[in-house]
């Protein structure tokens, strides 16, 4: 982006995606489903590191769903192959991502994932701890529901041994069990591959979210489809419920 341009807007300061259109991408080429998930990491890393230089404060990227494990096994087999490779990458880069100062988070049931996967996502979150850069949140076996859930069964483990009365429980106290907790909420989501729904991101978070939609396929999807978003979000007119 323009860098006077850039001067003059206010920023998003957390920014959601949601990875669409991969297999169409793939098999508008004559390629297997899986090579779209394999470009769209590529996609994943050119965004994620555009956030970093823009000073985006965080990100969040819906890499698979709770629902997703109803696809094929071999499709779902790639995705795993695809978050090692992020993660040990990210281990050979430590150097680079160390310059752009990223802070990674997973964010999901890890329950469900294997537990090789789990510990590379629990090293990597340690590595970068300390970063003061931009946290990419990388939502795996995520799903808005089950995260409140599972922040709601906290409160109430709370509740029961006493820690906590019932008249304590208050928004913040919801968004403090999020795998959000800390961050600000998304201002802008955008959702690439033509639909126009939330599918499950973020649900709680979303709540004063602003939308962007577009037909680009998330492969296909690039820095300067990110500054338009950008700008459009700058343009919009956020009231929070109030009147201006
Ligand atoms: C939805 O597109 C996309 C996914 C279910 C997977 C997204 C995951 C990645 C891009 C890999 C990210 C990797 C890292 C390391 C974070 P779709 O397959 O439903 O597309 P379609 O609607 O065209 O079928």
């Amino acid at each position: 982006m323009d860098e006077k341009i850039l001067k003059s807007l206010v920023l998003p300061r957390h920014i959601g995606f949601i990875m669409d259109g991969n297999g169409r991408w793939a098999t508008a080429r004559g390629l297997e489903r899986s090579e779209g998930h394999k470009a769209g990491a590529e996609t994943f890393r050119t965004i994620s590191t555009y956030c970093a230089k823009l000073g985006i404060e965080s990100v969040t990227f819906y890499a698979f769903s709770t629902e997703n494990w109803k696809r094929p096994k071999k499709e779902v087999g790639t995705l795993m192959k695809l978050f090692r490779a992020f993660l040990e990458e990210a281990q050979e880069r430590e150097g680079e991502n160390e310059a752009l100062g990223f802070r990674i988070k997973f964010a999901g049931d890890m329950t469900g994932l294997p537990k090789d996967l789990i510990r590379l996502f629990r090293t990597c979150e340690a590595r970068s701890a300390n970063k003061t850069g931009t946290t990419v949140n990388i939502a795996v076996n995520y799903g808005g529901r089950a995260e409140i859930t599972a922040a709601v069964r906290k409160i109430a483990e709370k509740v029961r041994k006493g820690e906590m009365g019932v008249d304590d429980i208050t928004e913040d106290t919801v968004s403090a069990g999020l795998y959000t907790a800390g961050q600000p909420d998304p201002d802008l989501i955008i959702r690439p591959g033509g639909e126009s729904r939330l599918s499950n991101f973020l649900i709680w978070q979303a709540a004063y979210s602003e939308f962007y939609f577009t037909d680009i396929l998330w492969p296909d999807f690039t820095p300067e489809d990110l500054d338009k978003a950008i700008i459009d979000f700058c343009s919009r007119n956020r009231r929070f419920g109030a009147v201006k």
